[in-house]
């Protein structure tokens, strides 16, 4: 029997929701299969824990969390608590901590999902975007002068390190060749930023040369949002700094249908630290507690943390389960259905619990 060690941090509104329907669909796949087990210890931290104690995870958190093979992670951010304290308390303080430098976010049209695109049908939109996660925008670089005076001065540096960009170029065009159409387009902003962008650019074509049966472009990001809508079936595997992978991601979560599908992984290729596994979306407090939330999405990161783990048949028996759920039209009223989070985990583990294969 492998069995596999999980933290599961589920934080702040409708994380607890997602994280417990997706820790049920994980039970029932152990089960089914009868090969692996699951050890899952779930961490209280968050910004009720911010309240109580004056910091998102205590001092020795990551300390804690080196010891699991995966960490299974909800949302973070509280209406009563600033965006950046509750992000930069746990959420980055664990990707960092642990270089997961490759940001991984698989986007396609699941079946029964309405895409907001016309013309635009499962199959037309495949992708998977690659978000550089360790520096770049979101380095943490700079700082505030003369706060509250008229001369009050703030700089936030991007950062772009030759070793950074050259793993997440190669991590890109690894799994472009990883995949059927061989395809990458490398997002970029080298007309406008004439340092960190154009050391990108460059690297990205040193890079391409170990990698010649992929086929690559470059795009800049502000003529990219305009592809991902007009041409949607050009794209396959992108790869892209923070900040312009942060936004392209939610509108590839978007044109797939609901922010409430989109998974991904933060990973450490080098599988040095548990990589991290969590859906897109963030606390919604629009639907905390009202039992609505989409469960799709935690679900999709149940299945790439199980890749990683090297449960690939449970992962591929997940996402069979989850399209014939999304299929049969049982879909929270994000994809325009009636159904309770209960409901179509309750239907995504009698698929899983029912398959034949
Ligand atoms: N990774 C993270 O932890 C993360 C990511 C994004 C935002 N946040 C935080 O979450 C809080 C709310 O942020 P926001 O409103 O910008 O983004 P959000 O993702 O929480 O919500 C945006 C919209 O999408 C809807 N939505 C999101 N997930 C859904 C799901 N699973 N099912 C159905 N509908 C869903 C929400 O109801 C809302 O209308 C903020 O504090 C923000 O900082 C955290």
């Amino acid at each position: 029997m492998r069995k596999h060690a999980i933290a599961a941090i589920p934080a702040d509104g409708i994380g607890p929701e997602v994280i417990a329907a997706g820790l049920q669909a994980l039970e029932a796949l152990a089960r089914r299969s009868g090969e692996f087990e699951l050890k899952v210890e779930v961490f209280p931290w968050g910004s009720d824990y911010y309240k109580e104690h004056g910091v998102l995870m205590p001092e020795d958190g990551l300390a804690r969390l080196k010891a699991f093979d995966a960490i299974y992670f909800g949302a973070v951010g509280a209406p009563d608590v600033p965006d950046h304290v509750t992000l930069w308390g746990l959420r980055l303080p664990i990707c960092q901590g642990f270089d997961q430098y490759a940001n991984v976010r698989p986007t396609r049209i699941l079946p029964g999902v309405t895409p907001p695109l016309r013309d635009c049908g499962p199959g037309d939109l495949d992708w998977v975007i690659v978000r550089e996660n360790s520096e770049g925008e979101y380095a943490g670089h700079g700082g505030r002068a003369h706060r509250g005076l008229p001369e009050e001065v703030a700089t936030e540096t991007a950062i772009f390190t030759r070793v950074g960009v050259t793993r997440i170029m190669r991590y890109a065009f690894r799994l472009a060749q990883s995949r059927p159409r061989k395809l990458l387009t490398v997002v970029t902003k080298s007309n406008a930023q004439r340092f960190g962008m154009v050391m990108w650019d460059e690297i990205a074509a040193e890079v391409s040369k170990d990698f010649p049966d992929v086929t690559w472009d470059k795009m800049l990001v502000d003529a990219m949002t305009m592809r991902m809508v007009l041409k949607p079936q050009s794209i396959d595997t992108v790869v892209a700094t923070n900040l312009h992978a942060d936004i392209l991601s939610d509108l590839a979560a978007a044109l797939a249908g609901s922010l409430g599908v989109a998974p991904t992984g933060n990973i450490d290729p080098e599988r040095r630290f548990p990589s991290m596994f969590e859906p897109i979306h963030g606390s919604a407090f629009d639907i905390t507690g009202k039992g609505i939330a989409n469960p799709i999405a935690t679900f999709w990161s149940g299945a790439q943390m199980l890749e990683h783990l090297g449960e690939a048949e449970a992962a591929k028996r997940l996402m069979r389960a989850v399209e014939k759920v999304s299929g049969s039209g049982l879909v929270t009223p994000d994809l325009g259905g009636t159904a309770t989070t209960q409901q179509v985990t309750d239907a995504v583990c009698e698929a899983i619990r029912a398959e034949n294969l």
